[in-house]
C-alpha cells in the first residue's frame, strides 16, 4: 500500500572515513580524518520547501538564519538552515553545476549561515531532474559532492524523483525488484561521495518509504529516511503519516531515524491544538524536527511550540527511542516511549473530531506496564500532574496530553 501510494505522488512530482592508525599523525591530512559523528540526536533545523517551495532564495535563507538566532530556535536546539529545491541553475562544459539567478553565491551564502553558529543544508537527487525539473546529480555525484563540500555544506537530502523513469524504468521495465536495487545503489553511490570529501555531511534520503528503506537506508549511509510521501498542512495527511510510523520504532536510533517528513508547524489550515498534537507527536517518535514556516512572520503561538525545549528533550533524548502506539481506545490514542535515566514519555491524543471532553477518556496504566498512582509533568502547561489508573482525561477534538514522568513505577 505504501509503496503504490508513494509511486503516485512520485510520479505526479516529476509532471566515516576511518582514520587510519599512523605514527606521523602530524602528517595526515585534514581531508583524512574521521569525520565526526553527525545525528546521534534527530536533526533540527528549518527547510524551504514547505512554506516558501520554488520561492526560495539567497536572501530568505539569510532571512531565515538571522529569525534562527533571534527567535531563539537556535538557542532551543535548531542548527540546520536547509535550503530546499529550486536553486539549480545548469551544468557547464565540464559538468559543473551552476546556481540559478535565486543563488548568486552559494559559498557566501554558507559562510553566512556559518558565520550565525549555524550549519546549511542542500537539495538534489539521483536522477536527471529534481522533483521540481531542476538539474538532478545523475552522473555527477563525485563532482557535485565535492562542490557540496567546498561550498561548507552540512547535509543533503537527496530526492528519488526523476530516477525513477529514467533510470529504474528504463533499465529494468517491469522488474520491480531490479528497479529497487537500482534505486538502493543510486543512494549508495552518493553514500561513497559524500563520504570521499571527508567533510561530515548529514545524509537524508528521500525514497518516500520505498523498498523499506528502514531496513536498507542505514547500510547505505542514511541519517535519515523519509518514511512516506510528502506531508501537507492539515490534520489528515499529518495523522495518516503519523499511523504509518507504528511499527517502525526498531529502526530508528543514534545516527540513523525514521523521517515523518518535515513539520508543517504553523502553516496551511492546522489549528493551535493540531499543531501541538503534530510537534508533541513528532517528537515523541524521535523525528528530525525541521521546521518548515515561515519564521520572520511567525506568530508568538507558533514560536511557543517550536520552542518548548521539554518537548524537544523528548525528540533529542540521547536513548534515542521512537515511540510505540501503545493502545487505542476508539478515536484516543496512547502513545509511549522510555527516556534516558529510566523516565517515560507518554502522549494521549484525541484523534477523533467528535469525540468530546463531556465524554471522557480512561487512561489504563496497566497497558502502560505502569503500577499505581505516578508523578507526572504536563509538558504544555508545565504544571506537575499525578497520573492514576483510570484516571478521566478531558481533550478536545486534535489535541493531546503529553506527559514526562520522570521516575515510572512499573
Ligand atoms: C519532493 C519531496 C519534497 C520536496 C519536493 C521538492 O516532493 O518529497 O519534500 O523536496 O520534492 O521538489
Amino acid at each position: 500500500m505504501r509503496v503504490f501510494a508513494s509511486l503516485s505522488v512520485a510520479l505526479l512530482a516529476f509532471s566515516c572515513l576511518s582514520s587510519t592508525p599512523d605514527s606521523s599523525a602530524q602528517t595526515a591530512t585534514k581531508a583524512k580524518a574521521a569525520p565526526a559523528l553527525v545525528a546521534q540526536t534527530p536533526p533540527m533545523g528549518w527547510n524551504s520547501w514547505n512554506y516558501f517551495a520554488d520561492k526560495v532564495d539567497d536572501k530568505g535563507i539569510r532571512a531565515a538564519a538571522d529569525q534562527m538566532v533571534a527567535t531563539g530556535m537556535k538557542d532551543a536546539g535548531y542548527n540546520y538552515v536547509n535550503i530546499d529545491d529550486t536553486w539549480e541553475g545548469e551544468r557547464d562544459a565540464s559538468g559543473v553545476l551552476h546556481t540559478n539567478a535565486k543563488f548568486p553565491d552559494m559559498k557566501a551564502l554558507a559562510d553566512y549561515v556559518h558565520s550565525k553558529g549555524l550549519k546549511i543544508g542542500i537539495y538534489s537527487g539521483p536522477g536527471t531532474k529534481t522533483c521540481g525539473g531542476y538539474a538532478g546529480s545523475l552522473g555527477h555525484e563525485l563532482q557535485d559532492a565535492q562542490m557540496y563540500a567546498a561550498w561548507g555544506i552540512d547535509y543533503l537530502k537527496y530526492d528519488l524523483c526523476s530516477f525513477i523513469p529514467d533510470v529504474m524504468q528504463k533499465q529494468a521495465p517491469n522488474d520491480h525488484a531490479a528497479q529497487m536495487h537500482l534505486m538502493i545503489d543510486a543512494y549508495e553511490k552518493m553514500h561513497q561521495a559524500l563520504k570521499s570529501t571527508g567533510r561530515p555531511i548529514v545524509y537524508s534520503f528521500c525514497s518516500y518509504g520505498w523498498d523499506a528503506v528502514w531496513e536498507w537506508g542505514p547500510k547505505n549511509g542514511a541519517n535519515l529516511w523519509r518514511t512516506t510521501g510528502d506531508i501537507t498542512a492539515d490534520w489528515d495527511r499529518m495523522y495518516a503519516i503519523l499511523g504509518q510510523q507504528s511499527g517502525l520504532e526498531a529502526y530508528a536510533g543514534p545516527g540513523h531515524w525514521n523521517d515523518p517528513d518535515m513539520l508543517e508547524v504553523g502553516n496551511g489550515k492546522l489549528s493551535l491544538a493540531e499543531n501541538r498534537v503534530h510537534f508533541s507527536m513528532w517528537a515523541m517518535l524521535a523525528a528530525p524536527l525541521l521546521a518548515g514556516n515561515d519564521l520572520p512572520n511567525m506568530k508568538p503561538e507558533v514560536k511557543a511550540i517550536l520552542t518548548n525545549r521539554e518537548v524537544i528533550a523528548i525528540d533529542q533524548d540521547r536513548l534515542g527511542k521512537q515511540a510505540t502506539h501503545v493502545y487505542s481506545d476508539g478515536e484516543v490514542e496512547v502513545w509511549a516511549r522510555p527516556l534516558a535515566g529510566g523516565a517515560m514519555a507518554v502522549a494521549v491524543v484525541n484523534v477523533g473530531s467528535d469525540r468530546y471532553s463531556t465524554h471522557p477518556f480512561h487512561l489504563n496504566l496497566a497497558k502502560l506496564g505502569l503500577q499505581g498512582p505516578q508523578k507526572g509533568k504536563d509538558l504544555w502547561t508545565g504544571k506537575a500532574v499525578d497520573v492514576t489508573p483510570g484516571m478521566a482525561i478531558e481533550l478536545p477534538s486534535h489535541d493531546i496530553l503529553l506527559v514526562r514522568i520522570d521516575a515510572p513505577k512499573k
